[in-house]
This record gives structure tokens, C-alpha cells and sequence, in this order.
């Protein structure tokens, strides 16, 4: 089977190798050693300074997500949310949930976010954090999060908390937490780090934290970030850890240093524009019109009306090629979208096969 699915993704067999290493113990050193390792190596590819760390968790992306809004915010805080799509308007349910007082700016799925947009409210709203989606995943488009974070350098007398999903970006996309004044960011290895589900992470910069720790209480036991924080220095975790996950997960960063995120990023971008041409001829149309708003390695594209989206997707499913078609809404109309994905170990040829497949799906003999 090749996934051409936004996550988890096709890994190599090295990758698949470090799932069968011995069992180590999570509160001797080797542990410690690989820790270590792991977070720093995290750190440098979220571009951190001496203010950072990279903590691990033992559990998906919405896991690191709600460790970190869980625990940072207090009732005196007020956070802009700007969604345009699902993750984004899963940031806010999670905050709805801990009852951080929030001002969702809940956009049309697709719709651009206007940096102008948070200006005002930070202008006018008694911001105190912003938090958003890098990559909405959903719609396959890629959100300002640069000139959002040189904004906020702008207003540093506010001290403004910026969190940012980077579930997708990290890996492709151009993310830099030291430029972007980033406070926490958040991903996983089974995306564009192209390794295997089962650990999250987040960088955090510790001066917010530090800032912040004294007035929040933690919501929960298992979540809360002071813990994990506290076992990092030393290098190990609150509790028992995904082990098998943490030597594969090495090996994904070593490999993302090694290509770096500009050569991976050169890759997608490459496979991206192949398959968006080729599908065209089909029929198959990227949703998001502006080609710079479109992310390097995930395309949504609109099903054409005539053809029968759950049909073709196990049609393709059957012949080994696995894709992402949800319904969505667009303008308050429902539509069908097919999302692709090129990371992992996609290559033009598994592109080519997907043509071939779609070609025999639409003209059978
Ligand atoms: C942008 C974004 N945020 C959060 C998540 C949730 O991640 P998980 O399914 O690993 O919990 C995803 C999943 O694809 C995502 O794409």
C-alpha cells in the first residue's frame, strides 16, 4: 500500500528497522542520551535559541496541542483564535473545553487570513496570546504564520503568547521559531518528518512559560506541562514513554538535518506541481486558487461532480494507493475533496500509477 494521505505516511524500511530495537529502560541513561538527542535535534529544525526546548510526548498531535493550551493560559488571558478550516476550529473546541477565555475569528474554510485582521485586534482587544494553524491540513492551505509572528514582534510591550500547530508544516514548510517570535509550536513525526506515528512534540520557549508558570494551575494530571518541563532536564519523561517510538523518531530528524527542510521542501514542491498538472487533465482541480497559499506537500482538490468520490477512492484504495476524501463545505455548499499528499516515500513513479488507475477507473474496458 503507498499513502498518499496527509498522515501517517509511507516511511522507509530503516525507519521500519528502528521499530525492532531492544527495549530500553526509560529511567536509565541510554534513555537520557536519546532524549536528548531527540529534543535538541527537534530544537534546531524549529530554528530555536538557548531560550527553547523540544519536549516529547506519548501520544498524537492533538495530544501535544491540548498539553500545551491546557496549561498555559489563565483567566485573565483573552486568546485570539483565527481558524479557516478543521484543525483551527480545533484549537478553539480545546480551549472551549478548559475554559480559556477566547475570541474565535471563525473564517469560511479556504478563506485567507488577513494579517490586518489580528493587527486590529490586537490593537483594540485586550489580546494577551494568538493561536493558529501553520498548515491547515484540512484544505491543504498554508497560513501567514510569518508575518502574523512579525507582527506581534511589533507589539512586544503586550507580551503576546503566540501558539502555532505546526501538525503538517513542520518539515516542509518555512517555520523559524526564533524569527517568527513563536512561543510554542507544536508536531509529529508522521508527516513531512516522515517517520511514524505515536509521538508528539512541542517547542516552547521557556521565557513565556517562565512568565506565565506562576499564574496557571494544572487542569489535569497526565497534561500538565509543568511536569513535563521539570523531567526534561534531566532528560526523561513524566511517565512511562512510547519507547520503540523514540529510536525511529532520531532517525527521521537525523534525516530531515541531513536533506534540510529547504532540499525536502524543493522535493515536495517538485512532486506537488507534477501531480496537480497531471490530475488537472482529469478533471481534478486544487481547491485553493492561489498557488502561494497552496502548502508543498498537501493538495485538496474538488472532485468533479460526475465522478463518485467514495467509489474511486476505493477503487484506488484496492489497487494499493491510499487517499484522504472527506465532504466539505465550501460557501455553505457541500462538496467532495480529494487530499494528496506527497511525503514519505512518494515518488513520480506511485504519481504515475495514481494517473494510470484514475485513467482505467473513468475509461473501463
Ligand atoms: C494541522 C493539524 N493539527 C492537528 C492534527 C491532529 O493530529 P493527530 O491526529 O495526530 O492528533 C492534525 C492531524 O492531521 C493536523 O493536520
Amino acid at each position: 500500500m503507498m499513502l498518499m494521505t496527509p498522515g501517517p505516511v509511507s516511511v522507509s524500511q530503516k525507519i521500519l528497522d528502528a521499530v525492532a530495537s531492544p527495549v530500553i529502560f526509560h529511567r536509565a541513561e541510554d534513555f537520557a542520551v536519546l532524549y536528548q538527542e531527540v529534543s535538541q535535534g527537534l530544537t534546531e529544525q524549529f530554528r530555536g535559541s538557548d531560550k527553547h526546548i523540544s519536549l516529547l510526548f506519548s501520544g498524537s498531535g492533538t495530544l501535544a496541542n491540548e498539553i500545551i493550551l491546557s496549561s498555559i493560559f489563565h483567566e485573565n488571558d483573552k486568546v485570539l483564535v483565527v481558524s479557516n478550516g478543521d484543525y483551527g476550529e480545533r484549537i478553539a473546541k480545546i480551549l472551549m473545553m478548559h475554559e480559556v477565555p477566547m475570541l474565535h475569528i471563525q473564517l469560511e474554510w479556504y478563506s485567507i487570513i488577513d494579517p490586518m485582521l489580528i493587527r486590529e485586534q490586537l490593537q483594540t482587544e485586550g489580546i494577551t496570546a494568538v493561536a493558529m494553524v501553520a498548515l491547515e491540513t484540512s484544505t491543504g492551505m498554508v497560513n501567514p504564520v510569518k508575518e502574523i509572528g512579525q507582527l506581534i514582534g511589533e507589539y512586544q510591550d503586550q507580551k503576546i503568547t503566540f501558539f502555532v500547530d505546526a501538525v503538517s508544516a513542520f518539515g516542509s514548510e518555512d517555520i523559524d521559531v526564533t524569527r517568527d517570535n513563536i512561543s510554542y509550536i507544536t508536531s509529529v513525526p508522521n508527516k513531512a518528518l516522515e517517520g511514524l506515528s505515536g509521538i508528539s512534540f512541542a517547542c516552547v520557549n521557556l521565557e513565556d512559560y517562565e512568565s506565565r508558570a506562576l499564574l496557571v494551575k494544572p487542569q489535569s494530571f497526565y497534561m500538565d506541562l509543568s511536569k513535563y518541563i521539570e523531567f526534561s532536564r534531566e532528560f526523561y519523561t513524566p511517565t512511562t514513554p512510547s519507547i520503540s517510538n523514540f529510536l525511529p523518531l532520531k532517525l527521521s530528524v537525523e534525516l530531515l538535518a541531513e536533506e534540510t527542510i529547504e532540499q525536502r521542501r524543493l522535493r515536495y514542491e517538485k512532486l506537488r506541481d507534477y501531480l496537480i498538472q497531471g490530475f488537472s487533465k482529469y478533471g481534478f482541480l486544487p481547491i485553493i486558487p492561489e498557488s502561494k497559499y497552496r502548502a508543498a506537500a498537501v493538495v485538496a482538490f474538488q472532485v468533479p461532480s460526475e465522478v463518485d468520490a467514495d467509489a474511486l477512492r476505493k477503487y484506488l484504495y484496492q489497487n494499493g494507493i491510499v487517499v484522504w476524501s472527506p465532504k466539505h463545505y465550501l460557501y455553505r455548499q457541500t462538496i467532495r475533496v480529494m487530499i494528496i499528499s506527497v511525503m514519505g516515500t512518494v515518488r513520480q513513479s506511485h504519481i504515475d500509477q495514481l494517473f494510470e488507475l484514475v485513467q482505467t477507473y473513468s475509461n473501463p474496458k
